[in-house]
């Protein structure tokens, strides 16, 4: 059965929730692996529109199971007020969600963390969620971290809280210059979420493995993408995870070798929030019209996002690195109204072009796209639900991207909803 991997091939808000979302009737879990409630995705069905941000997309198919695993970093504060909102929507969880024992905890320090840190880079700021994800990390690397299985034990977890509290108020006061943090008040703060979240709480490493066993369908929900990837991304403006292949099997325990499908989730166009190189980024009007079309606005933070053209220098890049042999095209009707639309196909560095992302993050500022332009087709394509219906133009401009990529386009959405899909 297939074990499939669905990852951002650009700089995240791809649109990999509804994806996930249409994936899902077919899969018998579907399994978040990295990054937490930096998140955002955003599904639309019926009359309803509801932004997760930790549980996975899946949770709104009856019949998938549905687990945070261990690569996750999960507020359990935020994490009920999502729970709350999903059962509120009338979908049951018992039974159906299973949280990683193994998975890292935010705790408000690592909140309070993130926010003095970026305040004091200045304009170096990496621009982060806010939501303690990097310095979560941070704790889990260091072998300083709590996990979900530590919530069990009160007693040891305040013990542990408290010891990390003596370095974290140390840096907090002494370095920052910001009130200390209260390891009393910051337990009483987490109890009744720990109260709501224990159920949950399980080894999902055993469940993935006996789900293997039994040949049961998988699918692997990346967020962010793969240019943010704290590895193979623009470093240091990335997350603090591992968005691609590689991470849904550390994230999950599920080995390399039981993944079936990698599918790369694109927009028809780029987009980043935060700050970071963005070779195609576009500062003129076409810009604000990918904004204001796509409603490009964070899903998580609301921040205006950075919108360019389609860049298939960083896909190609995207594809190699998760061994993508699958494609989805997202939003493609955001581009139904343009005179002229444009592809990056090569990057122009120190007078050479080159069809290479480079590593140095200083390389991929300096570069210059080359462009091969389109002539719009300039009529609507939402609702579209067959390949053969698309305007030709259309069509063309997406067989360009499938033999410059060497991958096909499985599904194409042109809506945010769930029937505004071409399944091919
Ligand atoms: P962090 O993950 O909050 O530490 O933020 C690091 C970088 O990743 C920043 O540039 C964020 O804007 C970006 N980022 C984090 N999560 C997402 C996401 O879900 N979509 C898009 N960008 C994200």
């Amino acid at each position: 059965m297939p074990v499939r991997i669905v990852i951002g091939a650009q700089w995240g808000d791809e649109g990999k929730g509804k994806v996930v979302d249409i994936l899902s009737k077919d899969a018998d879990y579907v399994v978040r692996y990295q990054g937490g409630a930096n998140a955002g995705h955003t599904l639309k069905f019926d009359d309803t529109t509801i932004v997760l941000h930790l549980i996975p997309s899946g949770m709104f198919n009856g019949n998938s199971k549905c687990v945070i695993g261990n690569g996750v970093v999960i507020d359990p504060i935020s994490l009920v007020d999502e729970l709350e909102e999903v059962k509120s929507l009338g979908v049951n969880l018992e039974n159906r969600l299973f949280i990683s024992s193994a998975a890292h905890v935010i705790l408000p320090y690592h909140k309070v963390l993130d926010k003095v840190k970026e305040k004091s880079r200045g304009s170096d700021a990496i621009g982060t969620t806010g939501r303690g994800i990097g310095p979560a990390y941070v704790s889990k690397v260091s072998r300083v971290g709590i996990r979900m299985c530590d919530l069990l034990q009160k007693n040891l977890l305040e013990e542990k809280i408290t010891k990390n509290l003596n370095d974290i108020n140390e840096a907090l006061v002494n370095v920052y210059g910001v009130e200390p943090i209260d390891a009393g008040s910051m337990m009483a703060e987490l109890e009744p979420a720990i109260d709501i979240v224990k159920p949950y709480i399980s080894n999902t490493t055993k469940i993935m493995h006996e789900a293997l066993q039994k040949g049961e369908s998988v699918l692997l929900e990346g967020a962010q993408g793969s240019l943010l990837d704290v590895d193979h991304g623009t470093y240091p403006y990335v997350t603090s995870s591992s968005p691609t292949a590689g991470g849904a099997c550390t994230g999950t325990g599920i080995p390399p070798m039981a993944i079936t499908h990698a599918m790369g989730i694109t927009k028809a166009y780029c987009t980043r929030v935060g700050n970071g190189p963005f070779p195609t980024e576009l500062h003129d009007e076409d810009g604000e019209k990918l904004r204001k079309n796509g409603q490009e606005f964070g899903a998580t933070t609301g921040r205006p996002r950075r919108c360019g053209w389609l860049d298939l220098v960083a896909l190609n890049y995207a594809i190699r690195l998760s061994g993508m042999n699958e494609l989805t095209l997202t939003k493609l009707d955001v581009l139904d109204d343009f005179d002229e639309i444009k592809i990056c196909t090569g990057y122009e560095l120190d007078g050479k072009t080159t069809d290479v992302f480079p590593i140095e993050t200083e390389k991929v500022s300096r570069v210059k796209p080359v462009y091969k332009t389109f002539e719009g087709w300039k009529t609507s394509t939402q609702n579209i639900s067959s390949f053969d219906d698309l305007p030709v133009k259309t069509q063309e401009y997406i067989r360009f991207i499938e033999e410059f990529t060497g991958v096909t386009f499985n599904i194409i959405s042109t809506g945010p909803k769930r029937d505004e899909t071409i399944i091919r």
